[in-house]
């Protein structure tokens, strides 16, 4: 009978397209023995904090226990709603109400969602490229094209989007992680910003714009959010690399339409994020537990990114070029000629993981570059590794 089921079962068009994507799989590679992995996109377990959270959640377990374990609101917990309307115009000068943000189980389901409510299957939308492989999962999940626009040191390439726009005159939308972006670690300038604002107001098209890494920042001066110079921009925020992806709580901040079809969009999703997740972050935020653990975060990422980069220095061939983020969690290594598809075989039976630079685009078209985060591993581990990767490159020239 279920073999029966099985031999006529169809699955959709969509599902047929969809692919796991690359980092979950690498993800199971990395779990082997003496496996350094540059791959995931982890942050730091010294990160977490570990003590805050167990006073957090028991104080809130006797607090607000029998609401903390209820179904919450699908817009998610007022109270987190407010203080995040409070941070947003303190640190970003974010000017929302409460009524304008919503929870989402992570960033993701905020992607997903915004896939499903903008775009028909088929519709397309202007991504960076590189662009952050979730987004790509995200997208393709709901049949949504891709077009993605080049980008140099200072971003999205104005000229270049330009010309896209002039082949594809109305995307749904186009798609930005202007502060180090994943993967290339790149920071959009300010001039880039106000120029993408003004080619996008002219033309009434909605901008996003996913800035999960704003806060790291390491060196370099602090860069206005879109949101905060256009306020009908959809901002995307996550507690991923600020608190804990476990905890699996990001937000949408966006103009009230935005809002209630994200809150409709959520009711067929799943309900409602995590109360449990939302009563901690609530007092993570307020009683000002995240000011203090961003500036340790930020500390120990920075001195991984350089030893990272010194050790690209020390160990690769010089013909071999890097981005030098200032912030975020990622580093962008290229070398022309090269092929990290293949390159991949080889560095796993050397021990040593890298996302390819081919997961990063819609189309899957460019070969030469790598992934490489720096946040995760020890020290040690960073300097052996990019060791490896070294001696891969010198055995690959060309
Ligand atoms: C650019 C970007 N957007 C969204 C996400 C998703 O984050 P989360 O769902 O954990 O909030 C990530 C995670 O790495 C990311 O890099």
């Amino acid at each position: 009978m279920s073999m029966n089921a099985q031999a006529k079962r169809q699955f959709s068009a969509i599902s047929n397209e969809m692919k796991p994507s690359a980092i979950r799989m690498l993800l199971k590679v990395a779990n082997q023995p003496d496996i350094i992995s540059f791959g995931g996109g982890l942050p730091n377990p010294e990160s977490f904090p570990l003590d805050e959270i167990k006073r957090i959640f028991d104080e809130q377990l006797s607090k607000n226990g029998k609401k903390m374990l209820q179904y919450g609101a699908t817009e998610g917990l007022d109270s987190l709603n407010v203080a995040l309307s409070k941070r947003l115009r303190e640190k970003e000068d974010i000017k929302s109400e409460p009524s304008n943000i919503i929870q989402t189980a992570g960033s993701q389901e905020a992607l997903y969602m915004l896939g499903k409510i903008f775009a028909n299957p088929g519709e397309y939308v202007i991504t960076e490229a590189p662009t952050y492989v979730g987004t790509i999962s995200a997208l393709r999940a709901s049949g949504v094209r891709m077009i993605g626009v080049e980008m140099d040191h200072y971003g999205m390439k104005m000229d270049a989007l330009r010309d896209k726009l002039k082949k594809y005159p109305n995307p749904k939308f186009i798609y930005v992680i202007p502060n180090y972006q994943n993967p290339s670690g790149i920071t959009m300038s300010l001039e880039r910003r106000k120029e993408l604002l003004e080619i996008a107001n002219e033309r009434g098209i909605t901008v996003l714009e996913d800035d999960p890494y704003g806060a790291l920042r390491f060196a370099g001066p602090h860069i206005p959010t879109l949101k905060s110079m256009d306020n009908d921009v959809v901002y995307l925020g996550t507690f991923s690399k600020v608190l804990s992806p476990g905890i699996r709580l990001g937000y949408v901040v966006g103009p009230h339409d935005v809002i209630e079809r994200l809150n409709i969009a959520k009711q067929a999703v799943d309900l409602a994020t995590s109360s449990v997740s939302e009563y901690i972050a609530e007092a993570y935020v307020s009683a000002g537990f995240m000011d203090k653990q961003i500036p340790k975060i930020i500390d120990l990422y920075r001195q991984k990114r350089d030893l990272m980069i010194e050790s690209f220095e020390n160990y690769f061939p010089k013909d071999v070029e890097f981005t030098r983020p200032n912030g975020g969690m990622f580093l962008w290594v290229t070398r022309k000629g090269a092929d990290t598809d293949k390159m991949f075989e080889e560095a796993v039976k050397q021990k040593v993981l890298y996302v390819v630079g081919s997961a990063f685009y819609p189309d899957g078209d460019n070969h030469e570059s790598m992934r490489l985060n720096f946040t995760f591993s020890s020290n040690e581990n960073i300097v052996e590794g990019v060791k490896r990767l070294g001696r891969l490159f010198e055995k690959t020239a060309k």
